[in-house]
């Protein structure tokens, strides 16, 4: 069982983390926060879980996750900028994770758009959903899901699924990758509501796994194939096919 003492105790920021709602079980950590949003949960909340049933995953994917092994959790936020930035929230996320395996001496890697890379494999995976009043986001949630612990995974899995444990060897602190996770959070929202997006995009690329290699990209019903050549405005992927560069703003590396 989690520690909510022991994550609280390394928390160094201001608002994110300051509330941690923990729960033994849930569905889903980002349905209860949207739960809770109805409820007035204060920006920075974080809703927590050891064993999560039906974790939500990017594509209407489930997020398969194994009772008290890994990271299932969610922060609430309330940004109220343009809608048009919604997808830097994914990429910082991204970005404050890989700084914070750093600490612990992992080094991962980004895939576009938010899956965490450690030895090829998948490591972690990021869910944003968020409701926009007008042209604002109004209510925007962060679901993070990090493999720590986990000393295999199904069959199915097995091929592009891994753990921090599985690459290291080593057991990690559940309480102390959360707690340097969330610190990383909110220096890196200070970093954009101050600077805006351009630093973030340019960190993000230099933790990129594929920058500049040649990528299968799944956009609706089309697959194209071409070299990625880093972000652009609001994180949009930039791809090269032939000689032209086309930027989208949604799709997946596959
Ligand atoms: C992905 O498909 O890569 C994103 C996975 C996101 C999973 C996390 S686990 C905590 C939070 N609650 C959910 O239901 N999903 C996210």
């Amino acid at each position: 069982m989690l520690s909510i003492t022991k994550i609280q105790e390394k928390i160094t920021g201001r608002w994110i983390g300051k509330k941690i709602k923990y729960y033994s079980e849930l569905n889903s950590t980002n349905k209860k926060a949207w739960e809770l949003i109805t409820k007035a949960a204060p920006a920075g909340t974080v809703v927590i879980t050891d064993n999560q049933r039906e974790g939500r995953g990017r594509g209407g994917r489930l997020w398969e996750s194994s009772p008290g092994k890994g990271l299932t959790f969610t922060i609430i936020l309330y940004p109220g900028i343009n809608a048009e930035l919604a997808h830097i929230y994914p990429l910082l996320s991204g970005l404050a994770l890989i700084e914070a395996l750093a600490v612990f001496k992992v080094k991962a890697k980004l895939k576009w758009p938010n899956d965490i890379i450690l030895g090829g494999k998948k490591l972690g995976g990021i869910l944003c959903e968020s409701k926009l009043k007008g042209l604002k986001i109004n209510q925007l949630i962060i679901g993070i899901g990090l493999n720590l612990n986990e000393p295999e995974f199904r069959q199915g899995l097995k091929a592009t699924a891994t753990s921090l444990f599985m690459e290291t060897g080593l057991y990690f602190e559940r309480e102390k990758v959360l707690a340097e996770i969330l610190n990383r959070l909110e220096s890196k929202l200070h970093e954009f509501n101050e600077n805006g997006q351009e630093i973030i995009l340019k960190t993000w690329e230099k933790h990129c796994f594929h920058l500049n290699k040649e990528i299968s990209f799944h956009y609706g019903d089309n697959i194209i194939k071409g070299k990625f050549m880093g972000l652009g405005s609001g994180g949009a992927a930039k791809i090269k096919t032939g000689d032209r560069e086309l930027y989208f703003p949604s799709g997946e590396i596959i």
